[in-house]
């Protein structure tokens, strides 16, 4: 995909090092750190895309870009703290490296540059950005309190894991596309089809990170594998292997996931080894293939040029196959 190379270099330019010369340093430093480790920035790259599938050039939409990708960061430097990980990016994760505090208040301010990079956009078009990132960030709060509340209840319905899921990542995806379209100059209805792809794409997306979490590789994902076994995360796995393992398969995942013991890898290992026994691996790759389907289906709709509409195909399927 060539195309990402110049999208790369204009996102490269805006998120190196933004605060490097701002006190405290206590502040900004964890800010820099996070984004210095980079990660593979598909909500801002898919801003640009759909800025300019819409006509205009891309560079007009590099500041929701980044805000985009600032805010995506700041949900991370928390999550990390919410989740207990030691890990992102195979770096030390920000409240490891400094300490909780500073992770909570780097975060905060990340969020407020986050709205302040939308500041240069004309009054009518900031006002619609700006209403679309709040309802997306209360809505990614709202699924991220799903995912905590989810990890002491034992009989989380699948219904409730997708909403979980839509919520606390789909929704950045679909708010991503839906920037870059308005600021590509794309009608109200086009860009909220727009926006309806990137959040079926968005749920393939955590279907596949659920996948990884547990089946990736330690040495490219960047994060911990067993993560989501250890906080006891009602993940696809866990719905899967309810709903395609025995009885006793069912009875013994139950068992594990009332318990958080200090030690975990006995924990990890049972637990992948009860997945791959009821075939929930597989079946996760199924879903996330078939959301994935889903996603092209509301694109087809979308009145776009055939090469951009390949694009958006070609990035879905790369996403497919990633392994972090
Ligand atoms: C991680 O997002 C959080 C999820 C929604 C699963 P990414 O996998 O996009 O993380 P980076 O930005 O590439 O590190
Ligand atoms: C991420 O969910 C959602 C947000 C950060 C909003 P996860 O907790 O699965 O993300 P990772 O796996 O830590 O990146
Ligand atoms: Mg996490
Ligand atoms: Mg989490
Ligand atoms: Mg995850």
């Amino acid at each position: 995909m060539e195309f990402l190379t110049a999208y790369q270099e204009l996102l490269a330019q805006s998120l190196s090092a933004p605060n490097a010369a701002k006190t405290p340093q206590g502040l900004y430093a964890p800010i820099d750190y996070l984004l210095s480790l980079g990660g593979k920035r598909l909500r801002p790259l898919l801003v640009l895309m759909a800025c300019e599938a819409f006509g205009e050039d891309p560079k007009k939409a590099v500041n929701a870009a980044k805000a985009v990708e600032l805010f995506h960061n700041f949900t991370l430097m928390h999550d990390d703290i919410m989740d207990h990980a030691l890990l992102r990016r195979g770096q030390q994760t920000v409240h490891e490296k400094w300490d909780v505090n500073t992770g909570i208040l780097s975060g905060d301010a990340m969020l407020v540059q986050a709205y302040a990079c939308l500041n240069e956009y004309p009054s009518e078009l900031f006002k619609a950005l700006t209403q679309l990132l709040s309802k997306t960030a209360l809505e990614v709060c709202e699924g991220q309190q799903f995912d905590v509340d989810f990890e002491i209840q034992t009989n989380v319905h699948i219904t409730a894991y997708l909403e979980m899921i839509r919520l606390k990542t789909a929704v950045l995806v679909g708010c991503a596309m839906e920037m870059g379209a308005l600021i590509g100059g794309a009608a109200a209805d086009e860009a909220k089809q727009l926006y309806r792809f990137g959040e079926q794409l968005g749920i393939a997306f955590q279907l596949q990170d659920d996948y990884l979490d547990t089946f990736g590789d330690a040495a490219t994902f960047g994060k911990r594998i067993g993560g989501d076994i250890a906080e006891n995360k009602k993940t696809i796995l866990v719905h899967l292997t309810h709903a395609h393992g025995t009885l006793e398969q069912q009875q013994e995942l139950t068992h594990w996931f009332s318990d958080t013991p200090k030690d975990d890898s006995t924990k990890i290992t049972a637990v992948t080894e009860l997945f791959k026994a009821a075939k929930a691996d597989k079946a996760t790759l199924a879903e996330v293939a078939r959301y994935t389907k889903n996603a092209f289906d509301v694109l087809d709709g979308i009145p776009l040029k055939t090469v951009y509409m390949q694009r958006f195909k070609d990035f879905g399927n790369w996403l497919m196959k990633r392994s972090k």
